[in-house]
């Protein structure tokens, strides 16, 4: 589509603050944690930093020199590189139709804890399955979500460099600023049980440092490696288009090369200290048990143990949800801007209609969503073993399911059909050195798409169905 009617980030900071927007999100502060605490502390976070400087570099490479190369989003970025593959870009915008579903939820969710906080219930959160009462009832999540999903659509309604970016570059430095405040403050705590055994919030932070290699076996390994892969790729915002529309918005003048190296450091740093603040808080007040929570590390451990802190804990609770809220926000703008921009080319809109439909009918999407927790209640049994409700579907089918099989297909094509020089060349269009340009090639041929078959194989539940 025509630059003019698109709009285009209005420099290289603009651009990679959004691009870090969209990457820091939920997948960070609470998956991140909580993968750590369950694949062997520093064996988790060696196998993920080799993995970003490796794949995560070579899958944000691609997608951003894709968008920016044919200046086209997502949808029609395959077929102006190649008509071919026009298919492509119809499949991979299915992605953040999907996740458009669910994300607002989950910020509205955010969004309680925030009103519960500041109002003075944070006691009451604290309470046993007080979080599965609040997302099990029927207003209350439908609200916050909606107010979630209203304040997204008028960021992506206000444009790109006027809305998305202007928004990045307040909310990115305060977000860092904020989880550095709390991630020293969790290596200072002290906890005495009641049995009178004293932990630190430093022993955690070695724990979660330490690579734990005990027990493993190559089965484990492996888990851990595809535990870490489909983070990595969740957590950048690649195979999904978002990339694409954001690479498309970049000036011909940016240093793309410096650009991606600043996202990946953005998004493994935040993750880093998202699993510093979380982990040794954890281990300070529950032991090594507490940080097997899972999924309920942040939503139900951490409002308890910020209760048990008193007056302190209060204050560190405000900071945490604003912080949360604010990488859930940039990145659901992502999400909605990628629909926005194919929507504006497919049915050839202006933004601020394609944006209202879209928050229209995401509106009720999201009711529909969320009343997946009661009205629609169901309990399915996924593929790869776990039980689902609506929005755990969704989020499988996206990112479980399609995202290593449309990443797979996309390194194939660009590894083999485009070729990697078309990327190499579109990434020093500027005039500066593309250093991994070996890693690169190496990576998008062959190793990618195994990697990715390998991983579909695992979430599409196959491997379980072989090896049973
Ligand atoms: N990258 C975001 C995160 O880490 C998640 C995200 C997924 C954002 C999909 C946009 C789309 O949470």
């Amino acid at each position: 589509m025509d630059k003019k009617n698109t709009g285009a980030w209005t420099n290289q900071l603009g651009f990679v603050l959004a691009a870090a927007g969209s990457a820091v999100g939920v997948g960070n502060i609470w998956r991140f944690p909580y993968l750590v605490a369950k694949d062997g502390g520093g064996l988790f976070l060696l196998v993920y930093l080799v993995l970003v400087l490796t794949f995560g570099y070579a899958l944000l490479v691609s997608d951003l020199a894709l968008g920016r190369g044919t200046q086209s989003n997502s949808i029609r970025a395959y077929k102006k590189a190649d008509k071919k593959w026009n298919f492509l870009g119809k499949v991979t915008c299915i992605v953040p139709a999907l996740i458009m579903t669910y994300y607002a939820i989950i910020g509205g969710w955010i969004l309680k804890y925030i009103v519960v906080y500041f109002t003075g219930n944070s006691t009451v959160a604290s309470t046993d399955g007080y979080f599965t009462n609040f997302i099990t009832s029927v207003y209350s999540p439908i609200i916050f979500a909606l107010i979630f999903m209203c304040i997204t659509a008028w960021v992506v309604y206000l444009g790109i460099d006027k809305g998305i970016e202007k928004v990045s570059k307040i909310v990115m430095p305060i977000l860092l600023l904020m989880i550095i405040i709390i991630a020293v403050f969790a290596l200072t705590l002290k906890h005495t049980d009641s049995n009178g055994t004293v932990r630190t919030g430093l022993q955690g932070f070695l724990i979660y440092i330490t690579p734990n290699f005990e027990g493993l076996t190559l089965g484990k390994f492996l888990q851990i490696v595809l535990d870490a892969m489909s983070q990595l790729f969740f957590s950048l915002s690649v195979a999904m288009g978002i990339m694409i529309t954001y690479g498309s918005y970049v000036p011909k003048d940016v240093n793309m090369n410096k650009s991606v190296q600043q996202i990946e450091l953005f998004d493994t740093v935040v993750a880093f200290l998202a699993g510093m603040m979380i982990i040794p808080t954890v281990f300070a007040f529950s032991g090594t048990d507490g940080m097997s929570a899972g999924p309920g590390l942040v939503f139900i451990s951490l409002p308890k143990i910020f209760n048990e802190m008193g007056s302190i804990g209060i204050f560190i609770g405000i900071i945490f949800f604003i912080m949360f809220a604010f990488a859930a926000l940039t990145s659901c703008i992502s999400v909605l801007e990628t629909l926005v921009a194919n929507v504006m080319e497919f049915f050839n809109l202006k933004r601020k209609n394609a944006t209202l439909w879209l928050a229209v009918i995401y509106s009720i999407a999201t009711v529909i969503v969320c009343l997946g927790y009661n009205v629609f209640y169901f309990e399915l049994k996924l593929p790869n073993g776990s039980t689902a409700q609506l929005l755990d579907l969704m989020d499988y089918i996206s990112n479980s399911f399609l995202m290593p099989l449309i990443c797979m297909i996309s390194c194939i094509f660009i590894g083999w059909v485009l070729k990697p020089d078309w990327i190499i060349k579109e990434m020093e269009s500027s005039g500066d050195k593309m250093t991994r340009k070996g890693l690169y090639a190496v990576m998008i041929k062959y190793i990618a798409p195994f990697v990715m078959f390998v991983l579909f194989l695992q979430s599409a539940g196959i491997f379980n169905l072989i090896f049973k």
